[in-house]
């Protein structure tokens, strides 16, 4: 069931049928095979905010540097360094934000559901940031794109198809990881099988409700052998609210080592939303090896984030260049 907010807005993957993400991949496409020049036409003199009340690197650089590099003015709040630190609410930052001229703002919150209470106070587009434990839509999205290329799937229809036969195991902190959700929701109407990996700590049973496509496997060994792509998540301290985790077995079960890789899934493509812990979740040589895609997951997120804020901000000087 797809929900309608604001025109433009992207707030979860489950507004995301497979023809608007078939839509969005091809802008994508469209905007990188722009020269800089016509580029930085397609939203001259428009005004996107960046509000984020949660640490980021990728995210936060890479929707600025799109927005900037289609000729949009940005400006960045922060929960450290703004009057947020005082006690002013999302919905007055918001119409702070839309009072001096913000058309679109890119929200990053602990709260699940925070962008649609931004949404519903501006009237303004919302694009979904990362909020909570529930969603990160552009993630998803541009480990799409990524898993499109590594796989040799460029030039194919975009569609229930694409992914049909393509097995993701998603290893590791799924309870609380909004990349894991977002993935598991959109991968499977693409055609794919998600599995999902780790211990009953960090993945409940109701995880496999997910949807159709999605399953648990605990046994690492065993999802990893049937595996195409593998994608790594960290252990997220700052929402283990008490939660205990034998660091030591959980390396010993789920780490990606070189090891398990070459002798489990020689193929795979390697994949971690970032920020990992090298040494924890992941080797450093595999995190380094032929095998990652990990750089390649940025270098998309700056291109597929620039399509989502046009399709926020309308293409009108998309059309005239
Ligand atoms: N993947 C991701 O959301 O990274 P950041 O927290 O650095 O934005």
């Amino acid at each position: 069931m797809l929900t309608m907010g604001a025109a433009g807005s992207l707030i979860t993957v489950a507004d995301l049928e497979v023809g608007e993400v078939r839509r969005i991949l091809e802008l994508t496409d469209r905007l990188e095979q722009m020269s800089a020049g016509d580029k930085a036409r397609v939203l001259a003199g428009r005004r996107v905010a960046l509000l984020f009340y949660e640490s980021s690197t990728r995210t936060r650089t890479s929707f600025e540097l799109a927005a900037k590099s289609l000729g949009a003015t940005t400006t960045l709040v922060s929960d450290k360094s703004s009057s947020i630190e005082k006690g002013e609410s999302l919905k007055d930052t918001g119409l702070t934000l839309r009072a001096l001229g913000a058309e679109c703002i890119i929200l990053r919150h602990p709260a699940s559901g925070a962008p649609f209470v931004l949404e519903r106070a501006t009237g303004l587009p919302v694009l979904n940031a990362g909020d909570g434990m529930h969603q990160h839509p552009s993630q998803a999205l541009l480990d799409l794109r990524t898993m499109i290329s590594r796989l040799g799937l460029r030039g194919k229809a975009v569609d229930a198809e694409l992914l049909r036969g393509v097995t993701v195991t998603i290893t590791g902190d799924i309870r609380h990881s909004r990349v894991a959700r977002s993935n598991a929701m959109l991968l499977p109407r693409l055609g794919a099988q998600v599995l999902l990996c780790g211990p009953a700590e960090l993945l409940p049973e109701e995880a496999a409700s997910l949807g159709e496509g999605v399953e648990i496997v605990r046994d690492f060994e065993q999802a990893l052998a049937g595996s195409q792509v593998v994608m790594m998540l960290r252990i997220q301290r700052e929402r283990l609210a008490g939660l205990e985790v034998d660091l030591a077995a959980y390396i010993d079960r789920y780490q990606l080592t070189r090891e398990r890789l070459s002798r489990l899934a020689p193929e795979a493509v390697v994949m971690h939303p970032g920020p990992m812990i090298r040494g924890l979740e992941i080797e450093g040589e595999v995190a380094d090896g032929p095998q990652s895609a990990i750089e390649e997951q940025v270098s998309h997120g700056l291109a597929v984030r620039a399509a989502l804020l046009v399709r926020a901000l309308g293409a009108h000087g998309l059309r005239e260049v």
